[in-house]
Order: structure tokens, then C-alpha cells, then sequence
């Protein structure tokens, strides 16, 4: 694939931080694990002609610095100083050891827990990092407005916010469940001046069709990028955005792990394992890349440093997906990617995280798995939530429903260290607060939160229509 580079890019002989006396400060460049992988991504392939993709085809789409940051394979890229300003407001991040939910918890004192706080952005999560720099991209590049989906609504507030710095019209398709659940996000949304619609929605034909076919459809991501998608090539000079899978979104949150190494530092400390959870990828991506790239350049102070995915039960697509080409939406508009899928047909429960209610995982992150670089545990939404109240109450934040299931995978490595007499470094992503989450924590407090597991059966019927399980693959067959 034909590949330019960005003209900000700039190849850094190792990480660059500027000093600072109290410690950590912002990292001046994005860490590109492309750069590391000792295979590399199989690349996107054009729904209609099934040959990978060129930058082009992303053009109507994504600005062109976008599309050369996905296919880069420079190491380290520079951030914009205008980007740094604004992340500046909230970053450096906090790291912090979890002692008082160590205690309550009753762990013996070689098992520690730290956790990185994403949750003091402006929409309160990990969102807002590339939030900003997509906004800004679009902005240098012309773009009058950006179309997005979002299923929690921590997306959609990023971009939205995001929007307000540099003056550029933002409109957000948000899966119908969590529109209803969630009333405070759509007021976030628009007090910063952004347009936010329920998906599915009768704005779009995908929405309409949605809608005739089941009036009372609940959403799912995929359908919400649908809309997105077609709300964007139908606007002119519009583009779309999109919060986690692709691999420049991932790569935006790598201030994250970058972060974390030099403040775990600072404690004495390196992770014998790194846990996040993960919807589409990308708060795991953003704290486990940076340890990770040390790792394949064997380079990290812990050669053995484990990796772990959680996700939810009800929407496992790298504990239960195919490894297969399949498309990104319901509408079957976008490229087709290789990566763990459940279909894009899949209705997923309506669970409370719904920002891990999406169909496929990140390229990057389902690549990893394949490779054996890193592990995937589903669990439910009760054990999560349990932990998310117990680490709440110790440690004073009350966390996303989404980063609870990371909270309880933390949990989980802290108990089968101490039960096996082991020290553990455990680090993990507290990847946003609950505070637009109390439908959630209030149905919890009643003692009404279910389990879900997706039936097999379901699972089979929506794996029949994945492209890659159906003979469409890279290198195609000679
Ligand atoms: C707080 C929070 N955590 C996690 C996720 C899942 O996304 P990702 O896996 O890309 O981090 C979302 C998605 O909306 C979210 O809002």
C-alpha cells in the first residue's frame, strides 16, 4: 500500500518527555505500535472489490493526515503543539496506587495494585484524547463538520467538546438505549453546541429501514456508525469520525501507557501485567501499547509482562468471535477489516456498558491476540459491578460501568496472586468516571443488574453472513 507520511511526523530516537520538576509530563509524540509488530496488520479491504485498500478510498471519509497516520509505520509521531495545548488541560493523568482498596481487599503487601485515572477530561474518559487531535486534523484540512456515532456517549461528548476548540460543527448518532438511559449526556452534547440524535433514527435511510423492521430496536454501534457514515458522504465537505478501533485512534491514546511507564517509574515499579477493558480497543490500547512495544523490542524491565483484555460476557468478540474479514456496520458501508467479530448483524444485549456493546475488535488489538501477545477474559456485568463498588468505596471514584469490567480483571489477577502466594505489579486503566452512569449504579443499588451470555445458537446464525468466513481473505488464494 502506498504510504506518505505526515509532514508534522518526525522520527524520535527514543521517547521524548519534557522535564518536569514534580515528574511526568505530556509526551511530545504518539507511540505507533505498527512499528513493532513482527507481523504486520493485514491491511482493509474494499467491500466491493475486495482488494485491500488505498489511502483514497478512506478519502471521503477522513482527512488525509488521518488516513497517513493508519497506515504509518513511524515509530513515534509527533503530537501538534496546538493538540498539546488542549490536552494539556487534564494531562498528565494521574497514576495512583490503589493501597485503600489493597486493604480493604485484604491483599498481602507484594500485591499491588495501581491504576491510571482517565476520568478528569473534559467529557470524563480516555475519549477526549483523540478527540482532539481528530478534530484538529479536520479542521486543518477544511472539513465544516464531522458526523459520528456513539453508543455510552463518552465519544460523542469528546468530539463534542472537541468540537467547541477548534470551531467545527459536530453531529452525534447515539445508540437509542443509552440515549434514553443516559438524558445528562445529550445536554452535555449540546451545551457544547453539538447536534445529537437517537439511532436508530429516521434522518438516515439505514435509520428509517432500522426502524420499519423493528420500531422498538434498541441501537447497537453498528447501526449508529451506519447512520454516521451515510450522514457524512450525504453533506458536503463533511467527514466522519470514529472513537476506538482504528489504529490512529488507538495510536491518540498512547499518551496513556507513555505516561504510565515514566510515573510507575517513579514508584519503583514496573507491571507484571497491564489489564483494560475493551470495547473497541482503544483505553486498552492506549495504556498496554507503550509496555507492549518495550516488550517486542525486548526492551521492558519485566521480559514475562502479561497483557489482559476484559470484556463484557454479553458482547465477547475476542473471547468468542471469528477471526475473520467483516464489516465495521450493520449497513455493510465500510471497509472490511480483519479482526475478532460476532457478525455485523449482532444485536447485542442492552447491557450498561454501552461503550463495549460493539460487534468487532480493533485490527491491532485482535492481531495481538492471534500472535499470543496478549489474553482476553470475559466477564459478567454483576462481578464487574461488584468490583466497581468496592473500588469505588476504597478509592473515592465512582467508576464507568465499562471500566468496572476492568476493575474486576484487576481483581481477579490481585486474588490469584495472593491465593498462589505470588508478588504482582497489577496495573490497570480507570478508563472513565460513572457520573452520567447513575441509571446504572442506581439500578445496582436495587439490586437489578442481570447477567447475560450470548446464546450460541445466535452466535452461529450471525457468524453465517461474515465475509472472511466466507471465502473473502488477504493474500487471496493464488
Ligand atoms: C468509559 C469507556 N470505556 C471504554 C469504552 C470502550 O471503548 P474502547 O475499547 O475503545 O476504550 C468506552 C466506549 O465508549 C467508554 O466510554
Amino acid at each position: 500500500m502506498a504510504v506518505a507520511f505526515l509532514s508534522t511526523s518526525c522520527r524520535l530516537s527514543k521517547r521524548a518527555f519534557s522535564a518536569a520538576a514534580t515528574g511526568t509530563s505530556l509526551p511530545k509524540s504518539w507511540y505507533n505500535i505498527q512499528a513493532d509488530l513482527p507481523v504486520p496488520l493485514a491491511p482493509p479491504l474494499h467491500p466491493g472489490e475486495l482488494r485491500p485498500c488505498t489511502p483514497d478510498d478512506f478519502a471521503p471519509l477522513f482527512p488525509a493526515s488521518l488516513i497517513e497516520q493508519e497506515v504509518s509505520s513511524e515509530r513515534y509521531l509527533e503530537i501538534p503543539a496546538e493538540v498539546r495545548e488542549v490536552l494539556n488541560l487534564w494531562r498528565p493523568t494521574p497514576l495512583r496506587r490503589a493501597s485503600r482498596w489493597e486493604k480493604l481487599l485484604g491483599l498481602p503487601g507484594n500485591v499491588k495494585i495501581f491504576y491510571k485515572y482517565e476520568g478528569g477530561s473534559p467529557s470524563g474518559s480516555h475519549k477526549t484524547n483523540t478527540a482532539v487531535p481528530q478534530v484538529y486534523y479536520n479542521k486543518l484540512a477544511g472539513t465544516k463538520k464531522i458526523t459520528t456515532e456513539t453508543g455510552a456517549g463518552q465519544w460523542g461528548s469528546a468530539l463534542a467538546w472537541s468540537g467547541g476548540q477548534f470551531d467545527l460543527p459536530i453531529e452525534v448518532y447515539q445508540v437509542k438505549v443509552s440515549y434514553e438511559q443516559k438524558p445528562y449526556r445529550k445536554a452535555f452534547i449540546e451545551a457544547c453546541g453539538a447536534e445529537i440524535f437517537p439511532s436508530p433514527s429516521t434522518k438516515t435511510a439505514v435509520g428509517s429501514k432500522a426502524l420499519e423492521e423493528d420500531p422498538t430496536c434498541p441501537g447497537s454501534l453498528g447501526i449508529a456508525i451506519s447512520e454516521a457514515i451515510e450522514a457524512c458522504v450525504s453533506s458536503e465537505d463533511a467527514k466522519y469520525a470514529l472513537g476506538s478501533v482504528l489504529s490512529h485512534v488507538l495510536m491518540h491514546q498512547t499518551v496513556i501507557g507513555q505516561e504510565a511507564i515514566e510515573q510507575l517509574a517513579g514508584f519503583g515499579e514496573y507491571p507484571d501485567v497491564v489489564v483494560g477493558c475493551t470495547g473497541g480497543g482503544s483505553n486498552f490500547a492506549g495504556i498496554a501499547f507503550p509496555f507492549l512495544g518495550e516488550k517486542l523490542r525486548s526492551e521492558a524491565a519485566k521480559p514475562e509482562i502479561r497483557f489482559l483484555a476484559v470484556e463484557p460476557a454479553a458482547c465477547p468478540s475476542l473471547t468468542r468471535g471469528a477471526y475473520a474479514y467483516d464489516f465495521g456496520d450493520t449497513a455493510k458501508l465500510t471497509p472490511l477489516l480483519k479482526a475478532h467479530t460476532l457478525g455485523s448483524s449482532f444485536m447485542p444485549p442492552s447491557v450498561h456498558s454501552g461503550g463495549l456493546r460493539y460487534h468487532a475488535m480493533a485490527p491491532l488489538i485482535s492481531h495481538l491476540k492471534e500472535l499470543g501477545t496478549i489474553e482476553a477474559q470475559a466477564v459478567q456485568q454483576t462481578a464487574a459491578f461488584d468490583a466497581g463498588s468496592s473500588f469505588f468505596r476504597a478509592e473515592g471514584i465512582l467508576p464507568a460501568p465499562e471500566a468496572t469490567h476492568a476493575i474486576e480483571g484487576a481483581l481477579q489477577e490481585a486474588k490469584a496472586a495472593a491465593a498462589a502466594g505470588k508478588s504482582r505489579v497489577i496495573l490497570f486503566n480507570m478508563c472513565g468516571h460513572g457520573h452520567f452512569d447513575m441509571f446504572a449504579w442506581e439500578k445496582y443499588a436495587k439490586g437489578q443488574i442481570e447477567d447475560f451470555v450470548f446464546p450460541e445458537e445466535q452466535l452461529k446464525e450471525a457468524l453465517k453472513h461474515v465475509p472472511g468466513l466466507n471465502g473473502v481473505n488477504f493474500p487471496q488464494p493464488p
